[in-house]
């Protein structure tokens, strides 16, 4: 077996991680999740499950990785084998290399578009709106900017596909490039450098933009400030704690943005050496996450909608989606300030920075089964990656409802099924004194004993009742949409996943044999 490789500093290490966990999620899912379920109303289902679910599998996730990570496993079959002795549990970890990369195949995409729009906004390529700007509405206004871009991503021409520009595949080459790049120079040498790079820029860009945002002033009425924008989303409003859907919607953020359940967290802590302070650096990571997430993400977006549209605008914006917000919104203010071409290149860089390292660790979890249970170099690796991306982003690319559907499967519903088996493998399997005793390792703070309890009863209790309230809301009517795109999708899912139960089979056999 190669030695396994490791972080090279611990500011690499939390700084990897937290691009590992800020992503596209922090600064378009999260403001338009927020908007949509009434601002205030959904902060505080939103922190209640960062401290009973964020937080806890954070610091699961980094205890099961790292414990893997020592034993030469550095993806969930290998880890849940050795913490469960059972034939099921490596099929059960097959899911911590499957959803990372149906995430990877849409959002390398996704990632792709802020390339591109970071261009077209440096070289001034945008349209101008075409209506006047009146307060309260974003409609008419907003056309040119969504021509814009249903030009480049296709999805007006009808039937089953759409066709994007060609400069679509140009971006999406560039990043796949990009990525391919940086995971062939490895953990330390690759990964860590970027993330060294990227995570403090994208902060002192955040920052940049969330000054110009606030002392913004409003085109339409001059009472649409700033503090009109913030209290809109941070005027507590208790509707939301007696409303299931704003919960499942708040957990469902809660794990993506901190990209729980991903496999992604696993992977990267299985690099981390045996007596790090995972407490601590779990600990850093989450806060990192949500300074990106509550102070800049919710304020860039949001607040600048209210400014520009008013209280129902931004709401109707967001009504929209992430992409209405991110693409569409955004550009038409930019283009509407003084040095706006500056300042939505700076936005959109930021969001290529934010997605461009997520990107490298949802593709790392493939990386390490290659080396780790095939005994791949990491250059055979990286190549059969890059031609597994290539050529599945023709789903999300070509076929119409191909994104949303992989984003439901597997960064909406699957994430919740694998944080579900890291917590009963961990914690009822392996065993909880155990469990704790292995995150508590090497840590400088002690973990309240409450996070025991928490950890153990809670956590899983929250994760099964959003399981039985998505399949009982959810399911039913993501299962009844379905045309023929979306058909072919989840075809293309079931068979992927089948491919990935072989291959860990495949991997076992080897091992007995070999
Ligand atoms: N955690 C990543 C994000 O927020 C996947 O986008």
């Amino acid at each position: 077996m190669n030695r396994r490789e490791q972080w090279g500093s611990r500011t690499g290490l939390i700084l990897s991680m937290a691009g590992n966990a800020i992503g596209l999620g922090n600064f378009l899912r999260f403001p338009v999740q927020a908007a949509q379920n009434g601002g205030g109303a959904y902060m505080i289902p939103y922190f209640i499950s960062f401290i009973l679910l964020g937080i806890p599998l954070m610091w699961i996730e980094w205890g099961i990785g790292r414990y893997g990570g020592t034993i030469g496993h550095g993806t969930a079959p290998g880890m849940f084998d050795s913490l469960w002795k059972n034939k099921l549990a490596k099929y059960a970890g097959t899911l911590g290399i499957f959803l990372p990369l149906v995430v990877l195949i849409y959002y390398t995409y996704i990632c792709s578009w802020t390339l591109a729009f970071s261009f077209y906004s440096l070289f001034n390529l945008y349209p101008s709106a075409g209506a006047a700007l009146a307060a309260g509405s974003a409609g008419e206004y907003l056309i040119p900017y969504q021509n814009y871009l249903y030009d480049y991503i296709g999805v007006s021409s009808g039937g089953v596909f759409q066709v994007p520009n060609p400069a679509a595949y140009a971006f999406f080459a560039v990043t796949l490039l990009t990525t391919l790049y940086v995971l062939m120079k490895g953990v330390s040498g690759g990964i860590e450098k970027l993330n060294n790079l990227a995570i403090p820029a994208l902060f002192i860009m955040g920052f940049v933009l969330f000054i110009r945002v606030i002392t913004l002033k409003s085109p339409v009425d001059p009472a649409l400030t700033a503090s009109r924008g913030f209290g809109f989303l941070w005027e507590p409003d208790l509707k939301g704690i007696i409303s299931p859907k704003v919960w499942l919607a708040a957990a469902g953020q809660i794990f993506f943005t901190l990209s729980l359940g991903l496999g992604a967290i696993l992977t990267y802590a299985s690099y981390v050496k045996r007596d790090e302070d995972i407490v601590l650096d779990g600990l850093a990571t989450a806060s990192l996450n949500e300074l990106a997430e509550v102070v800049l993400g919710s304020t860039i977006a949001i607040v600048s909608a209210v400014i520009f549209f008013g209280v129902e605008g931004a709401r109707e914006i967001s009504e929209g989606g992430a992409f209405k917000l991110g693409f569409i919104s955004m550009p038409a203010i930019f283009t509407h300030m003084p040095f706006g071409q500056f300042f939505g290149f700076l936005w959109f860089l930021l969001l290529f920075f934010a997605g461009l390292t997520s990107v490298v660790a949802l593709s790392q979890p493939a990386i390490a089964f290659f080396e780790d249970e095939f005994g791949w170099s990491r250059k055979r690796s990286v190549v059969s990656l890059g031609i597994f991306a290539a050529l599945t982003v023709l789903i999300p690319m070509f076929v119409r409802g191909g994104l949303d559907e992989m984003d439901f499967w597997a960064g909406t519903f699957g994430l919740v099924i694998l944080a579900l088996f890291e917590v009963i493998i961990f914690f009822w399997i392996f065993g909880a004194e155990n469990a704790w005793e292995e995150i508590g390792r090497g840590a400088r703070i002690k973990v309240p004993r409450i996070f025991f309890y928490i950890m153990k009863y809670v956590t899983p209790a929250f994760l099964i009742i959003i399981l039985f309230a998505w399949t009982y809301e959810q399911l039913p009517s993501v299962i009844a949409k379905g045309d023929r795109g979306v058909w072919a999708t989840r075809l293309f899912l079931i068979f992927l996943l089948l491919l990935h139960i072989g291959a860990v089979r495949w991997a076992w056999k080897r091992r007995k044999h070999g």
